[in-house]
């Protein structure tokens, strides 16, 4: 930062030099815009004020003097050089304002999105984990009263160990599903391999998607491109689209239902997923809306889940559309770029 405030000074004392000695009629302070432009780009707004008001006292120093030319056109021009000094200062300081501005509204959307993503982690794995728990307690019960049988059936009670040991497995295997990508995530951005992030996304809709009936088709190529990206805002946006395909799918009769999700190497440095549902489908005057936050058709909708996942996958260098599906329903399309290191799972 040091070098760069000094480069600038340097720049600025160059033009103080030459705007002394050349004559009044020509301007040459306005060249300070660049340093001023320069510094906001670069350096904090304080600095950017401090070289602004630098530039103007230098313009009003050279202005003094300067020996030779027109004394009215240096005016002129000294208040040309001055007003532009001011106008310039002025903007790129609230562009820059503007900027930081919209990075904390989406650092804020981010906290809020893995916060919910976490929340709803936390509702299924008590989910996942509850059905095990309830099968090892009534397993404990029946291992009881085989034993108090008089005589003991044995048999019967090694079995219900089994029973109870097997259930232990699957609820130790789901708390561990679920760190494995709390942990991952301390270390954002990284190698994700899609698959993993889809399975991992659908065992948390593993019941919904058995109880509504719907059909999964899955086209997830073996030889997929890790893609760079934080897991769990990723599990987000993948978790919204199958939330709103699950929505739009209960809208039609249970041997209709069918989700598509796809991933393909684009070929172009980003793999493009496709979440695909044959549900009620978007009109064609609702498309341009359906990424505005707050905009649902549904009575207990936020609307906020095509937004945040808009901004999700922006913010990692992507793009996300919406298209009705082939024949019937929606399709949700996004692309991600393909990571650079290997994928971590
Ligand atoms: N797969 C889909 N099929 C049909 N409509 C959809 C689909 N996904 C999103 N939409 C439409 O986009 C709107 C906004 O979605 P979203 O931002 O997730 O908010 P919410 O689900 O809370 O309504 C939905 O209310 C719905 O009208
Ligand atoms: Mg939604």
């Amino acid at each position: 930062m040091i070098l760069k405030t000094v480069a600038l000074l340097a720049l600025m004392a160059a033009i103080f030099v030459a705007d002394t000695l050349t004559r009044y009629e020509i301007a040459v302070a306005v060249f300070y815009i660049l340093a001023i432009l320069a510094a906001s780009a670069l350096l904090p707004a304080r600095t950017t004020r401090l070289l602004t008001a630098l530039a103007v006292l230098l313009t009003l120093t050279s202005f003094a003097l300067t020996r030779s030319g027109t004394y009215d056109t240096g005016l002129v021009n000294l208040a040309i050089s001055l007003l532009a000094i001011g106008i310039t200062a002025h903007l790129a300081l609230k562009a820059v304002a503007a900027r930081a501005a919209a990075e904390r509204t989406q650092n804020r959307l981010f906290h809020i999105a893995r916060a919910t993503s976490l929340g709803e982690m936390a509702a299924s794995i008590a989910h996942e984990v509850n059905q095990p728990l309830a099968a090892i307690a009534t397993s404990a019960s029946a291992c009881q009263r085989w034993l108090d049988q008089m005589p003991p059936n044995t048999d019967r009670a090694r079995q219900a160990a089994r029973r109870m040991e097997d259930d232990a497995h699957r609820a130790s295997e789901v708390i561990a599903r679920i760190r494995a990508v709390t942990q991952a995530h301390k270390t954002a951005p990284q190698a994700v391999a899609p698959a993993h992030a889809i399975h991992e996304t659908l065992a948390l809709h593993a019941h919904e998607l058995e109880h509504e009936q719907v059909r999964l088709l899955l086209d997830l190529p073996d030889n997929l491109p890790a893609v760079h990206a934080d897991p769990i805002l990723l599990q987000q946006v993948l978790g919204n689209l199958v939330g709103n395909a699950l929505d739009a799918l209960r809208l039609v009769p249970p041997s209709e239902r069918t989700l598509r999700i796809a991933v393909h190497a684009g070929g172009n440095g980003f793999a493009e997923f496709t979440v695909e549902d044959s549900g009620a489908g978007i009109g064609p005057d609702e498309t341009p809306q359906l990424f505005d936050p707050f905009w649902t058709t549904k009575d207990s909708g936020a609307g906020l889940g095509l937004a945040i996942a808009r901004s999700i996958v922006t913010a990692h260098g992507g793009e996300i559309a919406a298209h009705p599906a082939p024949g019937r329903g929606a399709q949700l399309a996004f692309r991600l770029p393909v990571s650079k290191e290997a994928s971590h799972d």
